[in-house]
């Protein structure tokens, strides 16, 4: 099992979203996800319960609440026991000793983040967290900036300077762009099923397309991480 991980000081920079969109690139290739709740607002448990509902949550896929120590360690020996092909762990914002164990576990770091100087410094104090962590405690582990909400028309020159800043660290090359299909996942379900119902309705047939479009990209960020990870 390969557990990989979101993670970013800031709130609000799209951990939730790229993880949920990993999910359901996996699932649809047929892979089983355990998802590591250890944010006690509890988004994924609450993904999953409107995805039930709405029968787009993929069986392939569980979540396990982490948000304290003991729950994570029952969680992981749990999900390990189960043979599933990846974890993907939900981090809260900041640092805890919670998150020290995520990170020190993860065999993939992602740090999602948006363009604005502010994200950006976020970001970057992220990443030398991370890695400084992993230097202390003699630890390896793939690491990837991504860039989050990026419009899909032209971005600003402070958004391409913002880009630039981050090109010396290593990122998935393709941004994870702002999309409707993305910030409906939360309450959709997963991206995959939700465009199978779609795409059997003659009138949601243009916004299948959307859909498609943003399945196809986040097929691309799941096969870099599992190239990454040597899957
Ligand atoms: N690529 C995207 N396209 C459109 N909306 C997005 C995208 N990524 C995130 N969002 C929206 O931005 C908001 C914040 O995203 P998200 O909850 O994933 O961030 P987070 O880092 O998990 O936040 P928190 O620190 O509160 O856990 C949400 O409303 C989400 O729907
Ligand atoms: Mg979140």
């Amino acid at each position: 099992m390969k557990l990989i991980t979101c993670c970013s000081f800031k709130g609000g920079a799209g951990k939730t979203t790229a993880l949920m969109g990993l999910c359901s690139a996996f699932a649809a290739n047929g892979k089983t996800v355990a998802l590591f709740e250890a944010d006690e607002n509890r988004p994924l448990s609450t993904w999953m319960e409107n995805s039930v509902e709405g029968g787009t949550w993929d069986e392939r896929c569980t979540v396990f609440v982490a948000d304290e120590m003991s729950l994570l360690e029952e969680a992981y020996e749990g999900a390990e026991a189960r043979g599933f092909d990846y974890a993907l762990a939900d981090t809260h914002g900041g640092s805890s000793e919670l998150n020290n164990t995520i990170i020190a576990s993860s065999d993939f770091l992602l740090v999602p983040t948006m363009l604005t100087p502010l994200d950006i410094d976020e970001a970057l104090s992220t990443y030398r967290y991370i890695i400084e962590l992993l230097v202390a405690e003699n630890l390896h582990a793939q690491t990837a900036i991504l860039q989050q909400r990026v419009p899909v028309g032209r971005v600003t020159a402070s958004q391409r300077a913002a880009a630039e800043v981050l090109s010396a660290l290593p990122q998935f090359d393709a941004p994870m762009f702002e999309r409707d299909a993305f910030a409906a996942m939360k309450t959709r379900g997963m991206l995959h099923l939700t465009l199978a119902t779609m795409s059997s309705n003659p009138a949601l047939r243009l916004m299948a397309r959307n859909y498609e479009t943003a399945l196809a990209e986040l097929g691309v960020l799941g096969a870099f991480v599992a190239d990454k990870l040597g899957v």
